[in-house]
């Protein structure tokens, strides 16, 4: 992005970065197509991990990414929904600090939807024996022997909804920081309690 002085409008920023997370959803290779998201465990740590973007809506704030319902992460999310994301691109120079509050969708209308619009090799990640994070005897992925390498058949691959959740994370703020050698610019937007304003702020 080549941000000129005039660019820096508040209403500009919006759009172009609302358009470039809407982008990553389809485009692998757009930086922001991953970000890092963090909760607060049980012992109440942070915890971070990389997730894929799968769906955005602008209009409504909110980002969405799928998870293991079996990772120890969702039942942290339903005792405290007070989340990060946190995604940066060094193409486009720019960090994105959201603040959000997630919520699980299993086993319902809307992950029914997702799960139909899930492709087969991401369907297979969910048709592992064991959850996310337990200790194993040796290393292994714990997929069935015939999925090594391949993707499962539609009917094979339906053994993992019951594995499938939708996590949806309804932005609260998001900071936003521009990195250049002609002075870098910060502005941090407040979506909270139907606020929509925005603060320049010291980078
Ligand atoms: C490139 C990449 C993409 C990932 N995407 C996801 C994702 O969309 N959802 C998810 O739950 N885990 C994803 N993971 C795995 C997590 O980073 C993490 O290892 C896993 O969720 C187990 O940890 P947790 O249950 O403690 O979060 C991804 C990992 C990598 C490296």
């Amino acid at each position: 992005m080549n941000m000129k002085e005039e660019k820096f409008k508040p209403n500009l920023i919006v759009e172009e970065m609302w358009s470039h997370l809407e982008k990553s959803i389809k485009d692998r290779n757009h930086d922001f197509h991953s970000a890092v998201f963090t909760n607060l465990d049980k012992e109440g740590l942070p915890s971070s991990r990389t997730i894929i973007l799968r769906n955005i809506s602008k209009k409504n704030k909110k980002i969405v990414f799928h998870s293991d319902y079996r990772s120890p992460k969702i039942e942290e999310i339903k005792k405290n929904n007070k989340c990060l994301l946190l995604f940066y691109s060094p193409v486009l120079k720019i960090q994105l600090r959201m603040k959000v509050q997630s919520t699980i969708d299993y086993c319902n209308e809307i992950s029914n939807t997702a799960w139909d619009n899930t492709k087969l090799m991401s369907r297979k990640c969910y048709l592992t024996s064991v959850a996310p994070g337990e200790i194993i005897s040796s290393a292994s992925d714990n997929l069935p022997d015939n999925l090594k390498g391949k993707e499962p058949e539609k009917l094979q691959s339906e053994k993992g909804y019951k594995n499938f959740s939708v996590v949806t994370n309804q932005v609260q703020s998001i900071d936003w920081l521009f990195l250049s050698s002609n002075g870098n610019k910060r502005i941090l937007f407040d979506y909270s309690n139907n606020n929509n304003s925005f603060n320049w702020i010291n980078p």
